[in-house]
C-alpha cells in the first residue's frame, strides 16, 4: 500500500506543481492520475520512488516513511516505466532488463535468463532480446520498458503515461496486456495518463487532478461518471465521451 499524506511539491522557482493530496493505492490494485498536461501527475508519481522529495507532506509505503529509506535502493525497488521508454540505447534488450537485477547483485546469467521470461511475458519474441531499441518499433520499445519494470519482480510499478507515443491501434493492444498481467500478477500500480478512456479503462480507482497539482476528485470510473465532484470534473471527463462513443 502507498499513502500519500498531505504532499505538496513547490519547485524552487515557485511552481506549485502538487497541493495538499491525501490519496491511498491500495495494494495489488491500480491508481490512475488523471489530469491534464501540467496538473502535477509526475511530480506526484515520482514522489514514490523519491526522484522528487515532497516540500511537505509525507509518502508511505507499507506504512513506513519512504524518508526513512536508502533512496537508491528504494528506486531500485520499484519498477518504473517512463513515457519515452527511457530504454539505454547502446545496450541490447536483453542487458536493458537485467540492468536493475544486476545492479541488485543478481549474476549477469540468471538476470539474462530472467530477461527472456519478461519479454515473454510482455508478449514479446525473447530472440529480440539480441536487438538493439532502435531496431524495435514503438510498440515493442514500450513492452521492453514494460519488461525492464518488472525484472526482480518488484511490488510496485509506476508507469508514466508509458503508452503516449503510440498509434491508437498499438496503444489499445498495450492496455489490453497490462489488464492481462496485471490480473496475473497483481502488482501495486500507479498510472499516469492524460486520457480519460485509457483511465477508465485500467483503474480500479482513478485520482483526478485539476491544475495546481489539486485533487479533483477520487473514485471508481463508475462513481466519477455517475457522480461527478464538480462541473470541472463533468467537463473533463465529458471531452473524453466521443472517443469512447466511437470505439
Ligand atoms: N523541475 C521543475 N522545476 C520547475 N517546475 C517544474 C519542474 N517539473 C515540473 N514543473 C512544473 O510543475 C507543474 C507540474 O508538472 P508535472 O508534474 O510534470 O505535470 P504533468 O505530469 O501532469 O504534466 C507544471 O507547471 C510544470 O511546469
Ligand atoms: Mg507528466
Amino acid at each position: 500500500m502507498i499513502e500519500f499524506d498531505a504532499v505538496s511539491k513547490v519547485y524552487p522557482d515557485g511552481t506549485t506543481a502538487v497541493s495538499e493530496v491525501t490519496l491511498t493505492v491500495p495494494s495489488h490494485k491500480t491508481v490512475v492520475l488523471l489530469g491534464s498536461s501540467g496538473s502535477g501527475k509526475t511530480t506526484l508519481l515520482r514522489m514514490v520512488n523519491r526522484m522528487v522529495e515532497p516540500t511537505s507532506g509525507r509518502v508511505l509505503i507499507d506504512g513506513a516513511d519512504i524518508r526513512d529509506r536508502n533512496a537508491v535502493h528504494l528506486r531500485r525497488s520499484i519498477g518504473y516505466v517512463m513515457q519515452s521508454g527511457g530504454l539505454l540505447p547502446h545496450r541490447t534488450v536483453t542487458d536493458n532488463v537485467a540492468t536493475v537485477p544486476v545492479l541488485n547483485g543478481t549474476s549477469r546469467r540468471s538476470a539474462r535468463k530472467e530477461a527472456a521470461g519478461l519479454l515473454e511475458r510482455v508478449g514479446l519474441d525473447p530472440a529480440l532480446g539480441k536487438r538493439y531499441p532502435h531496431q524495435l518499433s514503438g510498440g515493442q520499445q514500450q513492452r521492453v520498458g514494460v519488461a525492464r519494470a518488472l525484472a526482480g519482480d518488484p511490488n510496485i510499478l509506476l508507469m508514466d503515461e508509458p503508452f503516449g507515443a503510440v498509434d491508437p491501434v498499438v496503444r489499445r493492444d498495450l492496455q489490453d496486456e497490462l489488464l492481462r498481467l496485471q490480473s496475473q500478477l497483481g502488482k501495486t500500480i500507479v498510472f499516469v495518463t492524460h486520457d480519460v478512456d485509457e483511465a477508465f479503462l485500467l483503474a480500479d480507482t482513478v485520482a483526478l487532478l485539476k491544475p495546481g497539482g489539486v485533487l479533483a476528485q477520487v473514485g471508481t470510473p463508475t462513481e466519477i461518471v455517475e457522480h461527478p465532484a464538480d462541473d470541472f470534473v463533468a467537463e473533463f471527463i465529458d471531452a473524453g465521451r466521443p472517443r469512447s462513443v466511437l470505439r
